[in-house]
C-alpha cells in the first residue's frame, strides 16, 4: 500500500515560509526580506543536479547523497497533495511543465475543473476534505507514495488525523522570526516518530524520522 509521506524544507525555528510570502507580496521578494530567507532556506535543493533537471534550469549541479535522496524520493511519488496557497504560489511561480509528474490534488474551497498541464501533471481541486484527497490520491497514486507536499495548513491536517507515515525535514541554519509555523494547531493524539535517518549537508541537515 502506499505511504503517505511530507518532505520540506524548513527553518531552524520552524517555520516553513517566512513572513511576508504571501500572494499581495508575491512579486516583491524583498518585501520584509522574504526572498533571502526562502533562499537561505531552500538554497540546498537549488544545487542539487537532478532538482535543476527536473526544472530544467540548466546543467551541472552536485552529485551525492543528497541528490540521490532528492531523485529517489521523487521517483516514489504517484500523487501529490496541497494545500491553495502553496498551490497559488506554484501557479505563478512554476514552469509549464508543473514540477510533479502525477495526479496533484489540491485542497480548496474554490470549485475549479481540473488543470492539464505538459509532462503529466493534472491538479485536480478538492472541495469535500483531507480525507477524500488522499482516497483520491491512493486510488491514483498506481501502488506509489503519497506526497503531502504542503503547505503547513494542510501538513497539520494529515498530521492530526495521524495518517503520516513519514516526515522528510531539511532543516536549514537560518532564522525567520516569524511567518507560516510547521507545528502548530496539532492535537494531542498526533503520531510519535522514531529518527530514522539524518544526512548531513554544507546548506541543510536531512532528517527522516518514520511513525511508531
Ligand atoms: N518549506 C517548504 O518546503 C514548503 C512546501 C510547501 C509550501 N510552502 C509554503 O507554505 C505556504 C503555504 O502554506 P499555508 O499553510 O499558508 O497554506 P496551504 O496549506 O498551502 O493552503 C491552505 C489553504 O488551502 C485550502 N484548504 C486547506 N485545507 C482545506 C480543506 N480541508 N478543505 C478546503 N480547503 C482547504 C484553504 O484555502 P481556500 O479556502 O482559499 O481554498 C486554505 O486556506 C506558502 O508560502 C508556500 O510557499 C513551503
Amino acid at each position: 500500500m502506499s505511504k503517505v509521506f511530507v518532505n520540506i524544507g524548513l527553518s531552524l525555528d520552524g517555520y516553513m515560509a517566512p513572513e511576508g510570502m504571501t500572494m499581495e507580496h508575491w512579486d516583491n521578494p524583498e518585501y520584509k526580506n522574504w526572498g533571502a530567507k526562502w533562499g537561505a532556506m531552500m538554497g540546498w535543493i537549488f544545487n542539487q543536479q537532478y532538482f535543476r533537471e527536473n526544472l530544467k534550469l540548466g546543467p551541472g549541479g552536485e552529485t551525492g547523497p543528497v541528490n540521490d535522496m532528492l531523485r529517489s524520493t521523487t521517483e516514489r511519488i504517484g500523487a501529490n497533495i496541497m494545500g491553495k496557497r502553496m498551490f497559488d504560489g506554484g501557479e505563478r511561480g512554476w514552469p509549464e511543465e508543473a514540477p510533479f509528474h502525477t495526479p496533484v490534488y489540491v485542497l480548496t474551497s474554490e470549485k475549479r475543473e481540473p488543470w492539464v498541464r505538459p509532462g503529466g501533471t493534472t491538479f485536480y481541486f478538492v472541495n469535500d476534505g483531507a480525507e477524500s484527497a488522499l482516497e483520491q490520491a491512493r486510488e491514483n497514486a498506481g501502488g506509489r507514495d503519497i506526497r503531502i507536499a504542503g503547505g503547513a495548513d494542510v501538513i497539520q491536517q494529515y498530521l492530526n488525523l495521524g495518517v503520516i507515515d513519514a516526515l522528510e525535514i531539511a532543516l536549514a541554519p537560518v532564522l525567520f522570526g516569524g511567518g507560516r509555523r510547521l507545528f502548530e494547531n496539532l492535537n494531542e493524539t498526533a503520531s510519535r516518530f522514531r529518527i530514522d535517518k539524518v544526512i548531513e549537508g554544507p546548506d541543510a541537515t536531512h532528517l527522516r524520522y518514520v511513525r511508531e
